[in-house]
């Protein structure tokens, strides 16, 4: 083993195939999205989940202020999608979406979508950890997952 550095560690994280989800927010009724993968499962009861922003994202403060976000897990046939919410200005025009009641967006063709509260947020290292309990889900069974491996999408 080596003793761990920038690149090692990142390289580690690597290993740890992820999904990819789309966290998106409708803050003073404009919409922003942001692609992550450091989404987790949190606690069964209360239903919660877990996301992490890097403090240098230009959308930290949105997010920040946001009380609600959507939580959107792509589907294989959405790389686009993926690609579209890692740039600094990516747009909604060619997103099929819709609103929620409460405002959230919420992406159509995803294989899951969540509806959440923000209800807690943990500086850590370099990153803001957000917390949110889920209100609403929806599952689609029939599409398969987005996966991201080694720093690549993992398609086979
Ligand atoms: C597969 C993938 C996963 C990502 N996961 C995260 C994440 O968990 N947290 C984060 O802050 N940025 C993550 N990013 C980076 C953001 O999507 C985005 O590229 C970055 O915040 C730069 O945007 P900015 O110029 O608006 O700051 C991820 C990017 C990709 C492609």
């Amino acid at each position: 083993m080596k003793i761990v550095n920038k690149n090692n560690f990142k390289q580690s994280m690597s290993k740890f195939a992820t999904g990819i989800t789309v966290v998106a927010t409708n803050y003073e009724s404009i919409l922003y999205g942001k692609t992550i993968n450091s989404f987790s499962s949190l606690s069964l009861s209360p239903p919660l989940v877990l996301f992490s922003l890097d403090n240098k994202s230009s959308k930290l403060n949105i997010f920040k202020r946001s009380k609600i976000v959507s939580i959107n897990i792509l589907s294989k046939d959405q790389k686009t999608i993926s690609d579209n919410f890692a740039k600094n200005d990516p747009s909604w025009n060619k997103i099929n979406y819709k609103i929620l009641a409460n405002g959230n967006p919420v992406i159509n063709d995803c294989v899951s979508n969540l509806d959440c509260k923000i209800t807690n947020k943990i500086k850590q290292g370099d990153h803001l950890i957000f917390i949110c309990k889920v209100n609403k889900v929806y599952n689609n069974n029939k599409l398969n997952p987005l996966l991201y491996f080694n720093s690549k999408y993992f398609s086979r």
